[in-house]
């Protein structure tokens, strides 16, 4: 048994540190370049494992370097790729400009992602042996909408991060089980602004739903519970790149371990407040004692 899937994207992230993102046709000198393997899908794998998840993780990885390193560091961090597929050309990247505040700006070139259109053989099998089937947009729709219903087939629970936002079918979001948004997602799937709006126009769709706030915490709303607001610990951010994969790479773990909702938000938001704190993706993920001890 595998408690959590990962049907997700893997990026290298090309990051540049400067004091601020360039405006259209201006040039600003940055003080430092990095690549960190990420993606949003190995980022939730990367973390759920370092979390103490026992984690596969189902999606591709190009003929490339990159591809090595990306493979390379799930594997160290625990994570079973023996469904990893290696696709025929270049892996994921993700461009990136974080500037002085830790907020960034990125350009995601698909890459490998893009050749998952449907399950393989075997996702499903391994699916169907799985608690908790994880989901973000960085796959084309058809793959992540097959994950979904598929999990649904097997009552697994589906947790969905509609990230990169963009507007979805009804059909992905009936199969989905956990909704966890930013507000930006929130509202580009609502048109609402207000995210406490946003959340319980959502619930019409979705029986659960996790809006995170970025530094005010996060919003719970259930269609069976009373709403849960939960505050961030005060942190000065270097790098919020991978805070909401973090976030739901732990929510997934704590609640596979049969925490209440607001246990398991409180463990999140303590592991992706130690994320921000560090510089990249998968390089700031904290390991489960970490978490603990914050
Ligand atoms: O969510 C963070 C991730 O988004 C980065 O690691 C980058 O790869 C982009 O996909």
């Amino acid at each position: 048994m595998t408690g959590i899937v990962v049907l997700g994207s893997t990026n290298m992230d090309l990051v540049v540190y400067a004091a601020r993102t360039p405006k259209l046709g201006e040039t600003v000198t940055g003080r430092e370049f990095r690549t960190v393997p990420g993606g949003k899908g190995a980022n939730q794998a990367v973390a759920a494992a370092r979390a103490g998840g026992e984690v596969a993780m189902i999606g591709a990885v190009g003929a490339d370097g990159y591809g090595e390193r990306l493979r390379h560091t799930l594997e160290a961090s625990g994570v079973d790729t023996d469904l990893l597929r290696t696709a025929e050309g270049p892996s994921g990247t993700a461009h990136i400009v974080v500037d002085d505040e830790g907020g960034n700006a990125k350009v995601v070139i698909p890459g490998a992602n893009g050749t998952v259109t449907e399950l393989g053989p075997g996702d499903e099998a391994l699916i169907e042996t799985a608690g908790t089937l994880l989901l973000q947009l960085e796959l084309p729709l058809s793959a992540v909408q097959s994950g979904a219903d598929a999990a649904r087939r097997h009552a697994v629970r589906t947790v969905l991060t509609p990230s990169p936002a963009q507007p979805l079918p009804p059909e992905l979001l009936a199969a989905v089980d956990l909704l966890v948004p930013n507000e930006h997602e929130a509202a580009t799937l609502t048109g609402v602004a207000d995210p406490r709006s946003a959340a319980e126009s959502l619930l019409r769709q979705v029986p659960e739903v996790v809006i995170t706030l970025g530094a005010a915490g996060s919003l719970y709303v259930a269609r069976d519970a009373e709403p849960v607001r939960v505050p961030v610990p005060r942190v000065t951010p270097v790098d919020r790149t991978g805070a909401g994969d973090t976030f739901v790479g732990a929510l997934a773990v704590a609640l596979g371990e049969g925490r209440p909702m607001p246990d398991a938000l409180r463990w999140a938001t303590a592991a992706a407040a130690l994320c921000v704190t560090r510089p990249g993706a998968s390089t700031s993920m904290p390991y489960r004692p970490e978490i603990e001890d914050a």
